[in-house]
């Protein structure tokens, strides 16, 4: 039986699909959703409109319900010339003896403006909404309220899930340090966030009375039982369902998952500028020794664009950034419709091995 959180939104078992832009689709999202958990997108890369297409795209392909998330960032960035002049060099010498032909260019906006994201995400009026990086404005969490969506913070450290919980969120998304995928730590500098998924759920759990959904090294059934005995209204699976069919990432970097070892794995901040899990790949290794130097996030993330579309259109998996959370080693690629029928029938055996 799902939670009375999950229960309140419409969802009928106990999954929900991690927001990962740049990986979850409409057809995935539907998928998850078709089979009673709850689909999130990842829709924080996505203008204004592309944000409405996709809500309008999910609701095609299904009726059950779903969640849009965005990263919350201010609408106009700090720019740093001599770190963009830096990064722009060392991308393009980069690309140039990778034999990509792609170079660097300055887009007219670093990042699509937050405040035109968050009100096209209350006109497609999801069943929740989740949010990263920061946190909203209290008008923000009134006004979604207003529209009946409900409203999930996310959270790397115990004073991040406090101040969710004060803000009045509906739910915490908790991330674990094992997480795939960029660290949405707002209070504390990502290495002072490194919190184990088994830590910060009990610390949550003792600390707040909110449902939490707990993600971060999660990939079955049993990860997702224990993440429930351990407090977790639901568990949280974003890595697990990568190399789906129904995922965006490209077939180099599903390639690259299922030979990956736990120990290939670690923190990157050179692609966005911001700190997220990933293979260490060609690029990571050679843009180790600079990391500090280039600009923060949304900058960072925008001039190594081209490299990205480059490499991924050339099948270089070892060039583009390959998100992961540390247990990609249990990966099961199939479609995602088997993939949560499996998780929820191991979920059910491990939770009966208990009782
Ligand atoms: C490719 C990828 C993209 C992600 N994008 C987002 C995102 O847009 N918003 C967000 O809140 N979290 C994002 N995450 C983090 C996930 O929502 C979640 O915390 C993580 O996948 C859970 O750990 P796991 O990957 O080990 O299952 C992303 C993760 C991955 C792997």
């Amino acid at each position: 039986m799902p939670s009375s959180f999950l229960a309140r939104l419409g969802v009928v078992q106990p999954l929900v699909l991690a927001p990962m832009s740049g990986a979850s689709t409409p057809a995935l999202v539907a998928a998850v959703s078709n089979s009673g958990g709850l689909g999130s997108h990842g829709v924080g890369y996505l203008a204004p409109q592309a944000i409405l297409d996709d809500a309008a795209r999910i609701r095609a392909l299904t009726d059950a319900p779903f969640v849009l998330n965005l990263f919350v960032l201010p609408d106009e960035f700090e720019e740093d010339e001599p770190a963009i002049e830096f990064a722009r060099a060392t991308l393009d010498t980069f690309m140039e003896r990778q034999g990509l032909a792609a170079r660097t260019s300055r887009p007219e906006r670093w990042a699509p403006r937050f405040s035109d994201q968050f009100a096209a995400l209350c006109e497609a009026r999801p069943a929740a909404a989740s949010f990263t990086f920061n946190l909203l404005t209290p008008a923000q969490v009134g006004e979604l309220k207003r529209r009946d969506i409900a409203v999930i913070g996310s959270a790397t450290t115990l004073d991040e899930v406090r101040a969710w919980a004060e803000l009045g969120a509906d739910a915490i998304s908790l991330q674990g340090a094992e997480a795939g995928g960029h660290r949405g730590s707002f209070l504390h500098r990502p290495e002072d966030a490194m919190i184990g998924l088994f830590a910060l759920l009990r610390l949550a759990a003792r600390a707040v009375s909110l449902p939490l959904i707990a993600g971060g090294g999660v990939m079955d059934g049993q990860g997702m039982a224990a993440a429930e005995v351990l407090g977790a209204d639901v568990a949280q699976l974003g890595t697990a369902f990568l190399a789906c069919p129904e995922s965006a990432a490209a077939q180099a970097w599903k390639d690259d998952l299922t030979r990956a070892q736990d120990t290939d794995i670690t923190t990157i901040r050179s692609f966005s500028g911001r700190a997220a899990r990933g293979l260490r790949n060609t690029y990571v290794e050679a843009m180790a020794g600079v990391e500090s130097r280039l600009p923060s996030y949304p900058v960072m993330n925008a001039l190594t664009s081209p490299l990205r579309r480059a490499a991924a259109a050339a099948g270089r998996g070892d060039l583009v950034s390959e998100w992961c959370g540390q247990a990609v080693g249990l990966l099961r690629p199939m479609p995602a419709r088997e993939l949560v029928a499996r998780l929820l029938e191991e979920r059910m055996q491990a939770l009966q091995g208990l009782a």
